[in-house]
Formats: C-alpha cells, structure tokens, sequence
C-alpha cells in the first residue's frame, strides 16, 4: 500500500548514509529502519550464515508490512541480493559498490576500492570489476575492524584514524584519482578519507542513486507517497547502547528500540 513504510536494513548504523539520501529523494515517505548490530560486523561472517539472515530478515520486514525494501548494505547486497529478491514479493533496492562511474570517472586509469572482506571476495563483485573496468587498475582494499570502529569508538578516534592510515595509503601510493566507498559506514568519515588523497580525488558512494532508484520503482508500481515522513529506528542489540551512536552520527535525537526479525 502507498501509506506503508519503506524498510532499510543494515548490519549497523552505516545504512543511515543511505537512509539520509532516501530523506533527501522522498521526504514524504514513512522509514523502517533496521541496524542488526546484534551481528555486526557482517563483513567477516560467512557467506552461507549472510544469506540466511539476510532472507529472515527481508520476510520479517515484509510481513511488517513493508511497502519496499532498501539492502542498505555493500555486504549483504554482495551476498544475499539475489536470495532476498526471490523469497520477497515486494520491490527490492540493493546498492553495490560504485565501480561503474568511477571507471567512467578515472582519468590515471587507477580506481581505489574500500570496502568489507566479504564484499570484495564475492562472485558479485568480482563481476562487477570484469564487466565495467576492463581496461583500469582496481585497487580493491578491505577495511576489517573499520565498521565496527566507527560505531563503536567513533568517526573521529584515534582507532579510526590509525585504520585509515593503513588502508587508505596504499590507495595514494597507487595514483588513484578515484575512491569507491564500498560500505555504507564508510561515508561517516569520507573527510578523513579525502584528507589523506590528493587534492582533486573524487569519492563515490551510492546513496544518492539508491535514492534515485527507489523513486522510480515505487512511481512505475503507484506506490509513491501516503506516509508523512516518520521514521522508525530499530536494533537487534541493544537500543540504549545503539542510541548514543545514532544520536552522535545522525546529528540530533532518534529514538531507537529493540526489534528482532
Ligand atoms: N555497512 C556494511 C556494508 O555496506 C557492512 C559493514 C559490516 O558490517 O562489516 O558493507
């Protein structure tokens, strides 16, 4: 139905990047929002344990009540997009690394890629590479303990910060002109990042086509506005631990409670 929410799922906080451009496209539409920070980090689980708590998770959002779903999330998307499609009756937006318009972006040939180990291990995104970057040097970086530290220590900790030194420097030393934020908790500290990349570098993530896309699915199946911009914030771990964080990155207060797929 039209007055139903949009549900967006994440292992954690990083689906608010892309929650935020949603906002930004369709103000009007009331948002489920899902952290399951009880498994966070998704980007060293295995693959199998991913797909399986990927399809829970999209059933029980459907069964919510949910007039779309949003995978909020490089990993899950990489993992478990095409399960998640075939077991929901709904219109489903995964969003993947930006490889596509930084190879178009790119003028040293050489695209750098953050991202989690899981993502840039999958089948998916090793095809994403061979089909729209033939031709470029594709520095695929993983980032372990990244995400968990930016929610857990925050974006601006000395943690953070001695992570990026580590994984964003080979991205420089390389020549690359372009960085794929390849994780939705990434933009959190995309200033970081573009303060250790030349002047000039772009940094791509995907929210905004997320968005994008979303508006056009939902207007070719009528289901576009009806809600009044409400959002709901959930976690499967515990909300007054979830909370600060949330309030921290997301700018003001939002209340989150506990919900479980
Ligand atoms: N935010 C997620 C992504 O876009 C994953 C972070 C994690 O849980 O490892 O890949």
């Amino acid at each position: 139905m039209p007055h139903s929410p949009i549900a967006v799922f994440d292992s954690g906080l990083g689906g608010l990047t892309v929650l935020r451009a949603l906002r930004g496209q369709l103000p009007q539409e009331d948002y489920f929002y899902f952290a399951d920070t009880r498994f966070l980090p998704y980007g060293d689980k295995p693959e199998v344990f991913l797909k399986e708590r990927g399809v829970v998770i999209a059933e029980a959002l459907a069964r919510r009540g949910a007039k779309a779903l949003v995978i909020a999330c490089n990993t899950a998307t990489a993992v478990a997009a095409e399960a998640i499609r075939a077991a929901l009756p709904l219109p489903v937006v995964a969003l993947e690394p930006g490889v596509k318009p930084a190879a178009a972006l790119t003028r040293s040939g050489v695209v750098g890629v953050l991202a989690t180990t899981r993502t840039l291990l999958s089948e998916r995104f090793q095809r994403l590479v061979a089909d729209h970057a033939q031709g470029h040097r594709v520095i695929a970086r993983p980032c372990p303990g990244l995400a968990e530290a930016i929610e857990r220590e925050g974006p601006g900790s000395v943690v953070v910060e001695a992570l990026l030194d580590q994984f964003v420097e080979p991205l420089n030393a390389a020549g690359a002109d372009v960085v794929v934020l390849g994780c939705t908790h990434y933009p959190w500290v995309a200033a970081a990042i573009a303060r250790r990349m030349p002047a000039g570098t772009t940094l791509l993530d995907t929210g905004a086509a997320v968005a994008r896309q979303l508006d056009r699915l939902l207007a070719a199946r009528g289901l576009l506005g009806g809600g009044s911009g409400r959002l709901k914030v959930t976690t499967s771990g515990a909300p007054q631990a979830v909370s600060a964080t949330v309030d921290r990155l997301w700018g003001q207060h939002l209340p989150v409670e506990h919900w479980e797929p």
